[in-house]
């Protein structure tokens, strides 16, 4: 059975990163994929301590709600993710969980010495992402920071969903298609795990 993450970023439980990514779980479960979901204001997650605990054995020392996420991905053939955009950056819950990931880094590219840069992918990933604002570089920085992400998992950032203009909570109410383009990408992202 094809096995699919969803880790939700946003600190709103039902805002639009969390609405939009739900409707591409249900895409992806019309697709045949087992999903299973992390909403990760609900974890107990420390930020990254930098105390390198993790070079003996490229796993984090800190014992905490990381652990389930991570290993959860691990054993997935996708990972998708959601955040909106604070200050042109991932949100902060996003940002913990990235920074965890750091001891995943170590264990690829210091334990393991993978090459850095010649990474051969055998998993994918899809972000989606929302910003209030306009700008021609709203993404730039959120999309970097994943993509590199995704690289200690690996796995390739191989879909993006990024909508620009939504702000309130209730916005997609008034402006919905971003739901319905949601829901499509997400059964495509199985079908692409599929031909993997
Ligand atoms: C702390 C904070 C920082 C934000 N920074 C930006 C920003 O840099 N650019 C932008 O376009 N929107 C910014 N926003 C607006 C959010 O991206 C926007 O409200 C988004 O729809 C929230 O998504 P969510 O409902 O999934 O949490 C910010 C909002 C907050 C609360």
């Amino acid at each position: 059975m094809l096995k699919i993450t969803a880790v939700y970023g946003s600190p709103r439980r039902n805002g639009n990163t969390s609405r939009l990514l739900a409707r591409a779980v249900e895409g992806a479960r019309s697709a045949g994929a087992q999903v299973s979901e992390f909403r990760l204001r609900d974890l107990k997650m420390s930020p990254c301590l930098e105390i390198y605990g993790c070079k003996k054995e490229g796993r984090c020392v800190i014992a905490d709600d990381f652990h389930k996420v991570a290993e959860a991905i691990l054993e997935s053939d996708g990972l998708m993710l959601s955040s909106p955009i604070f200050f042109y950056a991932v949100s902060a819950h996003t940002k913990i969980f990235m920074d965890r990931c750091q001891s995943l880094w170590v264990k690829k590219y210091w334990i393991e010495k993978a090459p850095p840069g010649k990474s051969e992918f055998r998993r994918k990933g899809m972000f989606i992402s929302v910003g209030a604002t306009k700008g021609r570089k709203l993404f730039d920085g959120a999309v970097l920071s994943v993509r590199y992400l995704m690289d200690v998992f690996d796995m390739e950032l191989s879909a993006t969903l990024l909508y620009r203009g939504l702000d309130l909570e209730d916005d997609l109410d008034r402006q919905p298609e971003p739901l319905a383009e949601a829901f499509a990408a997400g059964a495509a992202f199985a079908e692409s795990l599929r031909g993997s």
